[in-house]
């Protein structure tokens, strides 16, 4: 008979436990600590950054609805909203409730050997959330895998050889090796060996479209985000995109939309291309897809394209799922999440709130025009360019700024956002591009308070001019 030793055994482990730290030692981290862990473990540049405008200050506890919630208690406004990926804010009661009933009942997690009920349930939602016939559906975890298997699919759709792929300058697709050939920033491509079959042409400029296609017959695909959020919130007219429906259905090119940012319902409308009246042959989500809970990508497409790519039971693995396309969770998250867009309101919300949003704003760049130079967006996908620093700052102040570190310079936004969280408790973000450009990308949960709340602290900054923002900038810093 078996039975179990008395006392641990005797012989050393072959692999001693290293040092780790629990979810206890985790959660108790102190900001030091946390410092100096992100610095030997994580990215000690992006550090650099942080503290330069005062984020590593804070530490956060917990989330809720549209606010983080520090440890010393403050209640901190999200207009940053993880870059849109928060569209049903911090710790959505539904969403959490049918993630802990997924645990509860031991639901399973990766399905690869068999028919997945979740994948298949989110990717019908997502055929029904799609206008015409974008149908079929590819679950990833991430926007970027989501953006390449979009580009995939359309080159082989394509039917060229040597498919040539149209993008746009400002473009940002993600930064796997694949995409990020199609997103136009050197910083970026950092000089690494890319994809060269890319054409860039201005944003929102059918002429160029339309030269590039004549002069090259390799031109199979166009790939664009349908507002460009790195880029600095820009979008582009109704007439530019029935044009580029007309070029498409007139060359067979494959259109791309890319939605991570600014889909699912941000704007007003599920996708921001539904409010041109055209539908693209290939869409992909991203950010909210996960309800602020899960990392969740997705693509969809047209059937007829598909089936023409990948529709032979020989070509049906070229691209498949990774190993955690259409992970269980993350599908009973993104169905949950969908469910509660609908039954909330939060699209009309984003419109709504949008709107009041961007009237709100309007009326600060009349009263500031000296320091704002531009206010533009679509429902909650917002962007408020500030004037060049260069520009709108006295001779007298200019050698204070000296001191601060290079990359800043020019900045304006930078001190008014470290001032928005230091003074206010409220959290905006830059666009990776245009530095001067605040992004507010709020959960569509915001309320008009919310907006007040932002607006009054915008307000109250801006009243002390350039010279009240970089003294603030500066004494904070001592
Ligand atoms: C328009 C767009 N496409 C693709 C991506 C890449 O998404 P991810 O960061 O999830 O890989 C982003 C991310 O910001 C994005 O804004």
């Amino acid at each position: 008979m078996l039975t179990r030793p008395q006392t641990a055994p005797s012989f050393e482990r072959a692999q001693p436990k290293p040092d780790l730290l629990t979810v206890a030692d985790a959660k108790a981290l102190s900001l030091a600590d946390m410092s100096a862990l992100f610095s030997a473990h994580l990215n000690p540049g992006q550090l650099h950054f942080m503290k330069l405008l005062g984020f590593d200050k804070v530490k956060i506890e917990s989330a809720e609805g549209m606010h983080y919630i520090a440890a010393d208690g403050r209640r901190i406004l999200d207009f940053f909203g993880g870059f849109g990926s928060l569209a049903f804010g911090h710790n959505h009661p539904r969403i959490l409730a049918a993630r802990k009933a997924f645990q509860d009942e031991k639901r399973h997690e990766i399905a690869m050997a068999f028919l997945s009920q979740y994948a298949a349930a989110l990717a019908k939602n997502l055929a029904a959330c799609s206008p015409g016939d974008l149908d079929m559906v590819f679950l990833g975890s991430s926007g970027s895998e989501a953006m390449e298997a979009a580009v995939k699919l359309a080159e082989r759709a394509s039917g060229r050889k040597n498919c040539k792929i149209v993008y746009a300058e400002n473009a940002f697709h993600g930064k796997t090796k694949g995409v990020l050939s199609l997103t136009d920033s050197p910083l970026y491509r950092g000089e690494f060996a890319l994809v060269p079959n890319g054409v860039r042409v201005p944003f929102g400029d059918l002429a160029a479209i339309e030269r590039a296609v004549a002069a090259d017959p390799d031109i199979g695909v166009v790939v664009l985000e349908t507002i460009q959020g790195g880029g600095g919130i820009v979008g582009a007219p109704t007439e530019f995109w029935q044009g580029l429906r007309a070029l498409c259905d007139r060359t067979g090119i494959v259109w791309v939309a890319d939605e991570v940012q600014c889909g699912l319902g941000r704007t007003g409308r599920f996708y921001a291309f539904e409010h041109h009246g055209v539908v693209p042959d290939i869409t992909a989500l991203a950010k909210s897809l996960g309800g602020g809970k899960a990392a969740m990508g997705a693509m969809i497409a047209r059937r007829d394209l598909y089936m023409k790519a990948y529709g032979k039971p020989k070509d049906a693995l070229i691209h498949g799922p990774a190993t955690f396309g259409g992970i269980g969770e993350g599908c009973v998250t993104a169905i949950e999440a969908l469910n509660v867009l609908f039954d909330e309101g939060l699209i009309d919300n984003a419109a709504a709130t949008g709107d009041y949003l961007l009237a709100q704003l309007t009326m600060l760049q009349e009263k500031y025009p000296k320091l704002i130079k531009d206010v533009r967006g679509q429902g909650l996908m917002v962007g408020l360019e500030l004037q060049d620093m260069s520009r709108a700052m006295p001779l007298a102040v200019r050698p204070m700024v000296a001191v601060l570190d290079d990359k800043l310079k020019g900045s304006l936004a930078g001190f008014l956002g470290a001032a928005l969280l230091r003074e206010h408790g409220v959290l905006v973000a830059f666009t990776e591009y245009n530095r001067n450009v605040i992004r507010l990308e709020p959960p569509l949960i915001a309320t008009r308070a919310d907006v007040d709340a932002l607006v009054a602290a915008l307000d109250a900054e801006l009243s002390g001019g350039v010279i009240g923002l970089v003294k603030g900038f500066i004494a904070s810093r001592r």
